[in-house]
């Protein structure tokens, strides 16, 4: 008995398997029923009585060699069996993965950001819910200037000092109030206005605003930025103008068109045949207003600009109704995969 085991076990450490049948004939050969070892344990019944504990204890450290051989034997060919299948194939294509797209308003806030980072303005938010001081008063807002009004702004019932801010102008002041010159910033955000909607207004929209506030500021650093911004954003061609305009926080005030890129400015229906499209509003901060955030107009001034971010996403990709920005249709959002 003790010398058939010896065997067995030499037999067992020399058997090599190539595949998962060798790994088979392995173990119909040792392990199952009618198996040599199986067999052996069915002969130890005829051993002597006072052995018996002894090759009983050989018997299974040979069973759980050939146990342990076989599941190695196993473990081995499983995984060949898996990559021949190439489920580890990493050269194979993916499935489809269907990635989302950057909303267009996003993708025009952050082309604008960029375009002023490189001239060093650095990006500033405030709150979109806001008291009259910061969002009038401190503005230089009169009174009783009609945009005050019920009809235009979205008031708290129980306390009519405090709105939805219905530009980013209010940021101009916060920043002023917190910080000394020079500010460069630029602000932008959402804004609310009591209007009607329709394919050109909405309830909600978006602006930047910009600020610099600096020592010996003139209306001509105003122009040349804004002529590099529509230059940046709409292309080397484009052409700029400058008309007179009035807001209470700035003196003086403009408004800048750029030529329409659809007609080249000779005039078509999209620039209603002027050859011109308005993008934003701007000029040199008023000295009340930096008087009110406790900066000395003797010594500094400054300009400002603001844009609507849904007029110029509409000038890029020529969409015509603003309501498309806000109804999260699949079909229109996915345009815009590759804008950026
Ligand atoms: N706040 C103005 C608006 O909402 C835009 C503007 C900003 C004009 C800064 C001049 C300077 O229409």
């Amino acid at each position: 008995m003790h010398s058939k085991i010896q065997e067995i076990l030499k037999e067992i450490e020399k058997f090599s398997a190539k595949n998962i049948e060798d790994a088979e004939q392995f173990r119909i050969k040792y392990l199952s029923k009618k198996g040599l070892v199986t067999g052996l344990f069915n002969d130890l019944k005829n051993v002597a009585a006072e052995e018996k504990k002894e090759v009983g204890k050989l018997l299974n450290d040979l069973k759980n060699s050939a146990q342990e051989k076989f599941d190695k034997f196993k473990n081995d060919f499983e995984s060949t069996v898996h990559s021949d299948k190439n489920d580890n194939d990493l050269s194979l294509p993916t499935d489809f993965i269907d990635v989302g797209a950057r909303h267009p308003l996003s993708i025009i806030r952050n082309k604008i950001n960029e375009i002023f980072s490189r001239i060093g303005f650095t990006v500033s938010e405030g709150r979109e819910i806001e008291d009259d001081w910061h969002n009038f008063s401190a503005l230089n807002f009169p009174e009783e200037h009609p945009a005050r009004d019920m009809q235009d702004t979205f008031f708290i019932k129980k306390n009519p000092d405090i709105a939805l801010r219905t530009h980013t102008s209010s940021v101009q002041i916060r920043v002023m109030e917190s910080e000394k010159p020079p500010i460069r910033k630029l602000f932008p955000g959402r804004v609310y206005r009591n209007e009607a909607i329709s394919s050109r207004a909405h309830c909600f929209f978006h602006q930047v605003e910009g600020l610099y506030v600096d020592k010996n500021i003139s209306f001509a650093d105003l122009r040349q930025v804004l002529f590099y911004f529509a230059k940046e954003m709409f292309g080397e061609d484009t052409k700029t103008r400058l008309r007179p305009s009035y807001f209470p926080f700035t003196e003086p005030s403009a408004e800048m068109d750029i030529s329409c890129f659809l007609c080249g400015g000779k005039g078509c229906a999209f620039c209603k045949h002027t050859g011109w499209v308005e993008i934003l509003g701007c000029g040199m901060v008023d000295p009340n207003v930096l008087k009110n955030c406790n900066i000395d107009p003797e010594i500094y001034s400054g300009y400002a600009f603001g844009m609507g971010i849904e007029r110029i996403t509409n000038l890029k990709y020529r969409v015509k109704d603003i309501r498309m920005f806000s109804e999260n249709d699949l079909r229109f959002l996915k345009q815009f995969k590759s804008a950026y």
